[in-house]
């Protein structure tokens, strides 16, 4: 039986994973703030157990996660997505709130969690492929998801040394309550239990970086290699 706490499992891909690997036996501490969509998670499989907490809130990070010991797989999954839509009025505040959930909350949960990984355990962060290549009103959530990436890659560096592993999970278009809301055709879209299963592959297989779906990530590493300028004409024809 281990131990996996994932975060932002009250939904789409963190409730997928959550009944995923309740299903294969492991316990669950599925973590999320709407405490009806976690107590009906719970209630669908009696390996799940919840908590209840804004990972925003330092103190409520540190003390919800106190008690919580012997962690084999912590799945940072949490966080949000909101667009600058006119970037010529800045918004501030709307930038403030995407880096402070995906990015300043993942250093309070790691502050609560680190010492809590068993010796040969593991810690993911779910970022994003937005980061291969820079897409238009997604300053905030963009460079939130490269600041995790960054991040990600030297806890790895620096928790080798302790026998704690690191996987960073790099999703395409995930058909969840996030992606919902957006405006626009979203290629090669999967559905949260295809994403969960992809994650979860990637995870038992010990994988450092985990990303899917295949083609679109091909697509993304490919325009990647090329001069920027051509991505920016891309990105400009499509903007008129
Ligand atoms: N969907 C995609 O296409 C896609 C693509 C790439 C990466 N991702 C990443 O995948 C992760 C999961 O996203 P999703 O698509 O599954 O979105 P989602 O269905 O909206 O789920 C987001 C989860 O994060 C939790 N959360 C958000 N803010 C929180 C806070 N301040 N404190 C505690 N929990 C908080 C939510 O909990 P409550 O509802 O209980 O507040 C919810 O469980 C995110 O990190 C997202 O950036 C998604």
């Amino acid at each position: 039986m281990k131990k996996v706490l994932i975060t932002g499992a009250s939904s789409g891909l963190g409730k997928s994973l959550a009944l995923l690997y309740a299903e294969n036996g492991c316990t669950v501490i599925a973590c999320g703030r709407n405490q009806q969509r976690l107590a009906e998670l719970a209630r669908s499989n009696g390996n799940i157990r919840t908590l209840n907490f804004d990972i925003t809130d330092q103190q409520d990070v540190l003390h919800t996660l106190g008690p919580i010991e012997d962690i084999d797989l912590a799945i940072l999954n949490a966080g949000d997505c909101e667009y600058i839509d006119d970037v010529t009025r800045f918004d501030s505040s709307l930038f403030q709130r995407v880096i402070t959930t995906n990015l300043i909350a993942t250093g309070y949960l790691l502050q609560a969690l680190v010492s809590k990984i068993k010796t040969g355990g593991r810690i993911a962060f779910v970022s994003s492929s937005v980061t291969y290549l820079p897409f238009p009103r997604a300053q905030a959530y963009g460079a939130s998801k490269a600041g995790l990436d960054y991040l990600a890659k030297t806890m790895a560096l620096d928790l080798k040394k302790h026998d704690i592993h690191v996987s960073l999970i790099r999703p395409g278009f995930v058909k969840t309550p996030l992606t919902d809301k957006n405006d626009f055709d979203m290629p090669f879209l999967i559905s949260s239990e295809q994403a969960a299963a992809a994650a979860f592959k990637g995870l038992q297989k010990g994988k450092a970086t985990i990303e899917f779906p295949g083609k679109f990530i091909f697509i993304l590493k490919l325009f990647n290699t090329l001069p920027d300028i051509i991505w920016r004409k891309i990105m400009a024809r499509n903007a008129t």
